[in-house]
């Protein structure tokens, strides 16, 4: 990562689904760690989301917000370094939903993949709800509240910073404007100095009336390379040159987490609705029970037919947790039949269980006094509510709402 974007912040939020399992951890959580010593960090459990599809199981909420939290702790997220908070205790999250809703044609909600995916994977609940459709917005309102400029999710949320990012844009065009704005931007081009003010101009005409996107970025690097502009002129002219005027909500874009590989016990990618993962603070003794059962090469009846690793699930357990040295080791001994698959299977037991002792080391405080986790989210929640609170003055003032004077 670049140092240019080492201080832009980053919000993620997960479902409050319990305890977090390895796939969890390899495929999200470790990259959240990561995240944390470089960037601001606001890392939320969205009560609300869990709603959105299980309004009729209330009663799993609250047990499985502190299962996952400890989880997040356990995995090396630093409440010191990252805010962590709860969504439905952050109130703001509903009303920035709402005032973006007003402005969100209902095309760009239905034509979310998710939507019908959702709908047809699920189909044992009505999902046919006001709530639902409108998830996508709410996570749209998650992360532009705290304008971030990255969000680190899987593959299938990348359609959702999508919507995220045309809803940042329709909402800087029909609420940017300031008084005045034509003239300050006419003021601001003339800054720029009589060549490259009559070339700006082109560009913009070329750019929204074709919209001929090579023009838009000659634009923007020619106001970027302009010396004599103060930053206000610049975003001014920015905002002239793609129409979507002053900017109050940050567009942010996906990071990407590489793809888990974690397969569960069964081969298939693990999911606690499969039945075939490993919990982060799975007992030992279970953990080995469970990879030793674990189906391997089936061209390795016996201990004396060679396999190959390719068709293995373990082969990806070691992947994820062997150095270069034991891969090789596995490798050769699996296709000379040199090894038996208890004795491949050795070297994942052991790293699994070297990772999972960190993890019950860092919960075990939390588990000892639950209070603990209780302040840290209350001491997060404090914190988000004071950034949320910056955004909706904005918010509320550029949708006219400030009404000055009035004391409450
Ligand atoms: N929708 C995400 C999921 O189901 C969770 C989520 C909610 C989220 N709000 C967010 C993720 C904001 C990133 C940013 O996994
Ligand atoms: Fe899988 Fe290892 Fe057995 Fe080969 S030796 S089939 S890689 S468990």
């Amino acid at each position: 990562m670049s140092s240019a974007m080492s201080s832009e912040l980053v919000v993620s939020g997960m479902r409050p689904t319990g305890a977090l399992h390895l796939g969890h951890y390899h495929g999200a959580l470790k990259n959240w760690v990561r995240l944390q010593t470089g960037h601001p960090c606001f890392f939320f459990v969205a009560d609300w989301h869990a709603l959105t599809t299980h309004y009729d199981s209330p009663d799993v909420i609250e047990a499985s917000i502190w299962e996952m939290v400890i989880d997040w702790l356990a995995a090396g997220i630093d409440p010191a370094q990252s805010t962590l908070f709860i969504q439905s205790r952050v109130p703001e999250h509903a009303e920035l939903h709402l005032l973006l809703s007003m402005a969100t044609p209902l095309g760009w909600l239905e034509r979310v993949p998710t939507y019908k995916d959702q709908q047809e994977k699920l189909a044992d609940r009505d999902l046919a709800t006001y709530g639902f459709l409108g998830y996508p917005l709410l996570q749209s309102a998650d992360i532009l509240m705290y304008r971030a400029a990255w969000v680190p999710v899987g593959e299938d949320q990348v359609p959702h910073i999508e919507l995220t990012r045309e809803v940042a844009r329709r909402f800087n065009h029909l609420f940017g404007r300031e008084p005045g704005f034509e003239q300050k931007v006419r003021d601001a081009a003339a800054r720029l100095g009589g060549k490259a003010s009559k070339r700006y101009f082109e560009l913009r005409t070329r750019y929204q009336e074709q919209g001929d996107a090579a023009a838009l970025d000659e634009g923007r690097a020619l106001l970027q390379a302009a010396a004599s502009l103060g930053q206000a002129d610049r975003e001014r002219l920015a905002g002239y040159l793609d129409g979507s005027r002053r900017q109050i909500l940050a567009e942010p874009q996906a990071l990407l987490t590489e793809a888990s590989r974690m397969p569960g016990i069964d081969g298939q990618k693990m999911s606690k609705s499969y039945g075939n993962a490993i919990a982060m603070r799975e007992d030992p003794a279970s953990v080995a029970r469970k990879i030793r059962t674990m189906p391997t090469d089936p061209a390795r009846v016996r201990r004396t037919d060679p396999g190959e690793p390719e068709r293995c699930p373990v082969w990806q357990l070691h992947q994820v947790y062997s150095p270069e040295e034991t891969r090789s080791w596995a490798a050769a001994g699996c296709r000379s039949a040199g090894i038996g698959c208890l004795e491949c299977k050795q070297p994942v037991i052991e790293a699994i269980g070297r990772e999972q002792q960190g993890f019950l080391e860092r919960a075990q405080p939390y588990l000892d006094s639950p209070g603990l986790v209780r302040d840290i989210m209350a001491d997060g929640c404090t914190r988000a509510r004071a950034a949320a609170a910056e955004t909706m003055r904005d918010v509320r003032e550029v949708m006219g709402l400030a009404y000055k004077g009035l004391s409450v």
